[in-house]
C-alpha cells in the first residue's frame, strides 16, 4: 500500500494482477496496464461518461494506478476502444467501474470486456462484487449482477472534501 504516492504515474505493482489476453472478433482484450492509452481513457470518461464528466486527468491516473485490475479493449490497429477496471482488496469485496466501449465498436465487446474482468483469476473467487449503472443493467445481469435485496441497508457518502 502506498501512503502519499508522490508524482509517480503507473500501476500499483505490490501484487500485480496476472495479465490475461483474449480475442473478441477482431479486437484484443488485455489486462496489461502497460498497454493502456490513459489519455484516451481519460478523454472518453471525462467528456462522454455521465459519471465522470470533468474528472481531472490526475484523478483518472491515480484511480488506474490503484485499481488492482484494469482491462483495455484494442482495435486491430491497436487503438484503445474500451476500458474497465476493478477495485478490490483481493479477498472480500470488488467494485467494477469506468466500463465503456467507443460507440463505433459496440455490439458484443462490452460483454467480452466485463467477462474478462469477472472471470480473471484474482476476481472470480471474490464473493461480493458491486457496481452502479444508470441504464446498462442487462449487460451486467449476464454475469449475475442484480439489484440490491435490501437497499435500506446500504449507504453511500460523498466526502465534502472529495
Ligand atoms: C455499456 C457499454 C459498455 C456496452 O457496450 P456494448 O459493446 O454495446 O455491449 P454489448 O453489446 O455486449 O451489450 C450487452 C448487453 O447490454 C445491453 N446494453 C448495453 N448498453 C446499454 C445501455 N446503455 N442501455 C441499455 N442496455 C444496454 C445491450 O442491449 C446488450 O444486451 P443484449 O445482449 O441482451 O442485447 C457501451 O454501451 C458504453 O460504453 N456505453 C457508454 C458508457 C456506459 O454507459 N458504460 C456503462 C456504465 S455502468
Amino acid at each position: 500500500m502506498h501512503w502519499g504516492s508522490g508524482d509517480a504515474v503507473g500501476h500499483d505493482d505490490e501484487m500485480p494482477a496476472q495479465i490475461v489476453q483474449r480475442n473478441f472478433d477482431t479486437y484484443l482484450i488485455s489486462t496489461d496496464p502497460a498497454r493502456l492509452d490513459i489519455r484516451e481513457v481519460h478523454r472518453f470518461l471525462s467528456t462522454e461518461a455521465y459519471w465522470a464528466i470533468g474528472r481531472p486527468l490526475a484523478v483518472q491516473e491515480r484511480a488506474i494506478e490503484h485499481s488492482h485490475l484494469v482491462a483495455g479493449a484494442y482495435s486491430a490497429e491497436g487503438e484503445q476502444v474500451g476500458f474497465a477496471r476493478m477495485v478490490t482488496d483481493l479477498a472480500t469485496y470488488a467494485w467494477l467501474c469506468d466500463v465503456y466501449v467507443l460507440a463505433d465498436h459496440r455490439g458484443g465487446l462490452g460483454t467480452a470486456l466485463v467477462q474478462t474482468v469477472v472471470e480473471h483469476p484474482d476476481v472470480v473467487g471474490i464473493r461480493w462484487q458491486f457496481l452502479a449503472t444508470r441504464d446498462a443493467h442487462r449487460l451486467y445481469a449476464k454475469f449475475g449482477f442484480a439489484g440490491l435485496d435490501e437497499p435500506a441497508r446500504w449507504m453511500a457518502r460523498q466526502s465534502p472534501a472529495g
